[in-house]
């Protein structure tokens, strides 16, 4: 069943982050269904050009419809966007001008029961992103250990009750596998049944943590983020836009990790210290999603924008801009 349109989360937050302007190479490292990539597209007419990637086969063709009126402008990858360092290789591109990263899954992945992300329909316990990948949630829920399902609740899911889960859930699996959504939500909402008037299903927690261990998601994001960095212009920026705390922490720290160093007075042009940080933060606090925009559409919630611009290597100082522009 086709899901509803994927509704592009802090749109004209993320372009005005990037600080797009005409020509360069760019990436959108999360192509989705293209609604960032067609903005980012739009600001950097009439020349800019786009590296679109995603680990969806059926996103990428998505997006090659959604974007094909960009002609050449657009280069689309199914890939990892952990591959970056080398898909950029491949194009002969050693810097870019800014790199989107809008993590996790579309509504349109979320909105299909046939790729069992959700609850909200029965379907397979699937969970995977890239199809061709050969480990299922089914896989995990019917074979891991027990205490290893339990940590993986706990650590990828924040679930306070991940011990009892992980044990009801071990209880059904003896009787028979367990293969559909429907099926574990109903194991997890009678192993921890809603307490008081909690807004959250008491499953969500456990679809995330599996989503998450399924695809690997955290894994490698802080390095990654660091390669990303060290492939931008001087002047250049990555944008972030996380759904939940795990992945916005190690955004967050990763970032900042790369700012700390200079010890330099900040009117000081060139820094002198001779360890200059490799970004300055754009977004000091995370960037929320406007009332508004809460309103309309309840899936950005719980999104957070962080953004870092790559210092000039030579002066370990920021790049002046153009007049007008941040
Ligand atoms: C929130 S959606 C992006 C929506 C997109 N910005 C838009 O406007 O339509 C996240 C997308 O990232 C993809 N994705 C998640 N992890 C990925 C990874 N490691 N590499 C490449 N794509 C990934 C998902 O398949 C999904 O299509």
């Amino acid at each position: 069943m086709p899901g509803r349109a994927h509704r592009p989360v802090l749109l004209r937050e993320a372009v005005e982050a990037l600080a797009c302007r005409a020509g360069g190479l760019w990436v959108d490292g999360t192509v989705g269904a293209g609604g960032h990539s067609e903005a980012i597209l739009r600001a950097t007419a009439p020349d800019g050009r786009l590296l679109a990637i995603d680990r969806d086969a059926g996103a990428v063709e998505t997006a090659r419809r959604h974007l094909a009126v960009f002609g050449e402008r657009v280069i689309l990858r199914h890939a990892d966007y952990r591959r970056l360092p080398a898909l950029l290789d491949e194009i002969d591109a050693p810097a870019v001008s800014g790199i989107l990263l809008d993590l996790g899954v579309s509504s349109l992945q979320l909105d299909d029961p046939g790729r069992g992300f959700s609850f909200r329909d029965d379907g397979p316990l699937d969970m995977r992103l890239d199809r061709a990948q050969a480990t299922t949630a089914a896989d995990l829920v019917n074979t891991l250990p027990e205490g290893r399902l339990a940590s993986i609740l706990k650590e990828f899911g924040e679930e306070p009750r991940a011990g009892h889960i992980a044990r009801a859930i071990a209880r059904s699996r003896r009787r028979a596998p367990i293969r559909t959504t429907h099926a574990l939500a109903d194991i997890v909402a009678s192993a921890a049944p809603r307490r008081g008037p909690a807004r959250i299903h008491p499953a969500t927690r456990t679809f995330q943590a599996l989503r998450i261990a399924v695809n690997d998601e955290i894994e490698g994001l802080d390095r990654l983020l660091e390669q990303s960095v060290g492939r931008l212009e001087p002047g250049g920026r990555i944008v972030v836009i996380a759904f939940h705390s795990l992945e916005d922490r190690v955004v967050k720290n990763t970032l900042r990790g790369l700012t700390r160093h200079c010890i330099c007075p900040r009117d000081l042009p060139v820094c002198a210290c001779g360890e200059p940080g490799q970004v300055r933060l754009v977004t000091p606090r995370a960037i929320r999603p406007s009332a508004a925009e809460a309103r309309d559409n309840p899936r950005s919630r719980s999104a957070r924008l962080r953004a870092a611009e790559r210092l000039d290597p030579s002066t370990g100082r920021a790049v002046a801009r153009p007049e007008g522009r941040e």
